[in-house]
């Protein structure tokens, strides 16, 4: 089969690699790259063993042709943390048995990592949504203060009696 040359981004790395154009992702990142970390469960997109990031979306490297990805920022288990140093996620779930057998642990901690990234994204456009709120308020505020202060709030209080 015909050899193509393909440039993706692995974990932050330029890399360039020569493969069949059809040839998996999953292959790709655990032969070509020695990037083992990724693991092969059913390889028919059933179980999610095989989970990598592709642009922040969580995805099966067993499904998708590296020509698909071509120019795109993969990013795989090995972009975590370290044996010796632990991302977050990664002690959680060795703290709480999470790891199961192992064999599909870096799909499920690819996948919440998408999911975490995808509430921070959620979340900051929260916060962005409150402070556009909360400076449409201030303004609404300082449109509707004057008039607050020219109502006559004495002479009402003294008929309500307040
Ligand atoms: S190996 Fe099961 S979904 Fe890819």
């Amino acid at each position: 089969m015909a050899m193509r040359k393909i440039e993706l981004t692995v974990n932050r790395k330029r890399q360039r690699v020569a493969a069949p154009p059809f040839r998996r992702l999953i292959d790709v990142l655990r032969e070509d790259l020695g990037l083992t970390g990724t693991k092969e469960g059913c390889g028919e997109g059933e179980c999610g063993a095989c989970t990598v990031l592709i642009d922040g979306q969580a995805v099966n490297s067993c499904l998708i042709p590296v020509c698909q990805v071509e120019g795109q920022s993969i990013r795989t288990v090995e972009s975590l943390g370290k044996p010796a140093a632990l991302n977050p996620l990664q002690q959680a779930f060795l703290e709480t048995g999470g790891a199961q057998c192992g064999i599909c642990t870096p799909g499920m901690l690819m996948t919440a990592t998408a999911w975490i990234v995808l509430g921070v994204v959620v979340l900051l456009g929260s916060l962005q949504e409150l402070a556009r709120g909360l400076h449409a308020a201030k303004l609404l505020v300082g449109q509707v203060t004057p008039l607050v202060d020219d109502l006559p709030i004495g002479g009402l209080a003294q008929r309500a009696d307040v």
